[in-house]
């Protein structure tokens, strides 16, 4: 047997058994558990230090299992046929006889839902009888991870298994849309909202209050590296580090980029790592060259933002 099969296997009978297990997904790794299963799901919680007022997202291999436990609407299908599976999250109404343990939505009647793309999550997926919880595998309010060593840094042994997927293509968090009345989008993330106004062909509103009771995750202190870290700069501060948006001559050890041409899909893949990276070296501080507002850059400046308020 292949080691992705044996992988996936070890990954199956973990879950089975009420286990979280680190997951690969193309956005962010996840911290996975049945999302039918109550003692699986309190185990998330409590790995994750995660407020139970903060709900999960379910993560479904297809539609048929989704229909078991959701409402669908018009706009859904718009979004789902054209960018399922994929980096972009909804929030439904769930139905009555939904199996979904209560605790992953804080016994509120509507629910996050996603369809993965990773291939390796996607065939894990396929073999079990339940979809999976899954927020992102990191402690609360720190820096989402975005390889299995990553998540291994963040849980050591308080986890006993992490599916090795490799890298995350996107290397930010999904989008969310609120697809119950008029669509809302309470998180920027890897798919661009341009993309989602075209599809829905009509005005989509913004609702990303860090105050919003609707997406309690949206809080104010979120993806931080655990340091200071401030945008828009022109240089670094003393023993702190600088980031920038394109590679340049720079041969200074404190130097850093994000994509070597300025190309805003490869910032958003490598932000997350460099930002661990510049932590781990022992600087004091990031400085953060101006992120052009397109694209995934808006998103990219999102997290800086709350990154900032550390
Ligand atoms: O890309 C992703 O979405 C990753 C991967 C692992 O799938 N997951 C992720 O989960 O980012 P998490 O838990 O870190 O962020 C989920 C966000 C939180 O801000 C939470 O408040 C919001 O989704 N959320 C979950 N259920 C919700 C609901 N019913 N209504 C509003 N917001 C919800
Ligand atoms: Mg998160």
């Amino acid at each position: 047997m292949s080691s992705i099969h044996s992988n996936i296997k070890k990954s199956k009978k973990y879950l089975d058994n009420n286990k979280c297990i680190g997951v690969p997904t193309e956005t962010v790794y996840g911290l996975a558990g049945n999302a039918y299963s109550s003692k699986a799901v309190k185990k998330i919680f409590s790995l994750k230090k995660r407020p139970k007022n903060n709900p999960l997202i379910v993560h479904y291999h297809g539609l048929s299992n989704l229909k078991k436990d959701c409402i669908l609407n018009k706009n859904f299908f718009l979004l789902y046929r054209k960018f399922c599976p994929g980096p972009l999250t909804f929030i439904l109404k769930l139905k009555k006889q939904t199996k979904i343990s209560k605790l992953v939505t804080n016994n509120k009647k509507i629910v996050a839902v996603r369809f993965p793309k990773h291939p390796m999550l996607k065939l894990l997926l396929k073999k079990l009888k339940y979809p999976i919880a899954a927020p992102s595998a990191n402690i609360f309010s720190k820096l989402s991870p975005v390889e299995a060593v990553d998540v291994k840094e963040e849980f050591g042994n308080k986890i006993k298994f992490i599916l090795d997927g490799g890298k995350c293509k996107i290397g930010l968090e999904s989008t969310i849309i609120n697809l119950v009345g008029v669509p809302k989008i309470l998180r920027l993330g890897g798919l661009d909202i341009l993309k989602i106004k075209k599809t829905l062909n009509k005005p989509l509103t913004l609702n990303l209050n860090p105050k919003n009771k609707s997406a309690p995750g949206q809080s104010k202190l979120h993806y931080s590296p655990g340091i200071p870290l401030r945008m828009n700069a022109k240089r670094e501060k003393k023993n702190g580090a600088f980031l920038a948006l394109k590679r340049r001559k720079n041969k200074k050890k404190n130097f850093f980029y994000l994509s070597k041409n300025g190309n805003l899909n490869e910032a958003a893949k490598n932000l997350y790592r460099i930002l661990r990276k510049i932590k781990k070296n022992g600087y004091k501080s990031i400085s953060v060259e101006k992120i052009n507002n397109y694209g995934l850059g808006l998103t990219i400046n999102d997290r800086l933002i709350r990154a900032s308020q550390f």
